[in-house]
């Protein structure tokens, strides 16, 4: 019989070793040789260095929201509904949160399946083989990567405005990049990236505790505005409903889409979660939700409390309750778009370094990155490493086109993973699934739809810059990781 790391497609000799014409083969099609679910599970057991299981659902659950709730919520709502959808934004929201729901069906059966660090990349390497998980593995990178580098800019920006209306203002040259005017240096991107880099280092399970308390004010920010903002309600802003046509609810999802992504970030901790089984598709179905109905009702109270086209602003809210004459209302919902902020780039600072873990895990980076502290538990060569480079990019790059590069990395992550569901099913149709997807392929199949959609409305320079990303990758893959590839080393020699 085979052994635990043999893979799936090698025949073996009685001796357990592979025949010399089948090896051949083997090598020839490793591009999409799959990883079953066993052997990850088996090579994740016996690797030296092994991450600490500590967070429990609610942690889980709180990381999800922590990722999710930030600048899409805060900011680019107002930017959404005074430019594209006028009042509809409301559907547009509901639009983008069935399309996310479909999606994270597809991750919680894999999240359950496959409880592994690495999230899409993971699931790609059991479905459809090492080439295409590297490229969603590479794709991940510029998700996070750009995502941080976005968020920790934002929140230098909310920072310099927040010491601003104390009357302390700090020097353009310090706060900006080189490619802002008067910029040079943008040292509270640098400052912020390094501390929550420092905390992820020190532990997880810490910085779960820090990522709770900041989820709790920023949810109270949210149930807050929903509350409050109710008694300056108006309905007749709500007319008309439709100001850019029905086309204007989808454009508005595009863009208002940036405000569901991390949920899946969720599934990067697989290795630190107890109860995996059961607590993944828990935290991911439960983030979502919440998320989705809180977006759903604050979104209402904005555009109910100011005509749609006032919204076009940094700070929507703000603006709408200045308008009400309730300005004592500003400072608190800068404090909720703060900690908001914070704690998405918390997330994606954590959830890089784990998808390199995983990747260097298995050959194709170098595997030093895999190292994890022998004090602390945490993959701190892979976290210091993304917290270096983002600071240095925050320093000096601008935030331009940075939001849409994430979009598009995210949205096809999201296809491939909707699309592993009923590849997976066909292929190992006897595998533990503690979750399943309901109505496959239906769902799996509008997830993949929706994400396509969404895609297709970005702009063509996002997706030149996004097929450069990929070849990039690739042609990294075919110097490094083809040759480095542990499957290689089993399945070749
Ligand atoms: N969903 C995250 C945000 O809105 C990326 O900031």
């Amino acid at each position: 019989m085979a052994d635990e790391t043999t893979p799936p497609t090698q025949k073996t000799t009685g001796s357990g070793k592979a025949s010399e014409p089948d090896l051949i083969t083997q090598c020839k099609q490793r591009f999409f040789t799959r990883k079953t679910v066993e052997q990850m599970k088996a090579e994740a057991a016996a690797h030296p260095h092994k991450l600490r299981r500590t967070l429990t659902a609610i942690d889980v659950t709180a990381i999800g929201i922590g990722s999710i709730i930030g600048a899409g919520i805060f900011v680019l709502v107002g930017v959404a509904a005074a430019t594209k959808a006028g009042p509809a934004i409301i559907l547009s929201f509901i639009v983008a949160g069935i399309a996310c729901f479909f999606v994270a069906l597809c991750y919680a059966e894999l999240a359950s399946t496959i409880p592994i660090a690495g999230s899409a990349y993971t699931f790609s390497y059991a479905s459809m083989g090492e080439l295409i998980a590297w490229m969603i593995g590479w794709d991940l990178i510029l998700e996070y990567s750009m995502g941080g580098l976005a968020v920790s800019i934002g929140w230098s920006g909310y920072i310099v405005e927040g010491f601003a209306s104390a009357g302390i203002h700090l020097p353009t040259y310090l706060t900006a990049g080189p490619f802002v005017e008067g910029g040079f240096v943008n040292l509270p991107a640098v400052f912020i990236v390094l501390l929550l880099t420092f905390i992820l280092v020190i532990g997880t399970k810490e910085s779960a505790r820090f990522n709770l308390i900041i989820v709790i004010i920023k949810v109270s920010v949210l149930v807050f505005i929903i509350i409050v903002g109710m008694r300056y309600f108006d309905g007749g802003n709500l007319s008309p409903f439709f100001p850019y046509g029905g086309l204007g609810v989808f454009l508005g999802a595009g863009l208002i889409f940036f405000a569901f992504i991390g949920f899946e970030a969720i599934c990067t901790t697989a290795e630190e979660v107890k109860n995996p089984e059961k607590n993944l598709p828990l935290g991911i179905m439960m983030s979502l939700i919440i998320c989705t109905i809180l977006y759903i009702l604050a979104a209402t109270v904005l555009v109910g409390m100011v005509p749609f086209y006032e919204l076009n602003v940094p700070a929507p809210y703000g603006t709408a309750f200045r308008m009400n004459d309730a300005p004592w209302a500003a400072g608190l919902i800068s404090l909720g778009a703060i900690a908001g902020i914070t704690s998405v780039l918390l997330v994606s600072l954590l959830a890089q370094p784990r998808v390199l873990f995983a990747m260097s895990r298995d050959g194709l980076i170098p595997k030093k990155i895999a190292q994890v502290h022998p004090r602390f538990g945490t993959p701190y060569i892979a976290t210091l490493t993304v917290g270096i480079v983002v600071a240095f990019m925050a320093a000096f790059l601008p935030i331009e086109v940075v939001a849409e590069l994430v979009n598009i990395g995210t949205l096809f992550a999201f296809t491939l993973v909707c699309l592993a569901i009923p590849v997976l099913r066909k292929k190992d149709p006897d595998l533990h699934r503690p979750f399943r997807t309901p109505l496959v392929p239906l769902v799996p199949l509008l997830g993949a739809g929706f994400s396509i959609i969404l895609m297709l409305s970005l702009p063509p320079l996002t997706w030149f810059r996004f097929f450069l990303w990929l070849g990039l990758g690739f042609i990294i893959y075919a110097n490094y990781g083809y040759y480095k590839s542990k499957l290689k080393q089993e399945v070749c020699q």
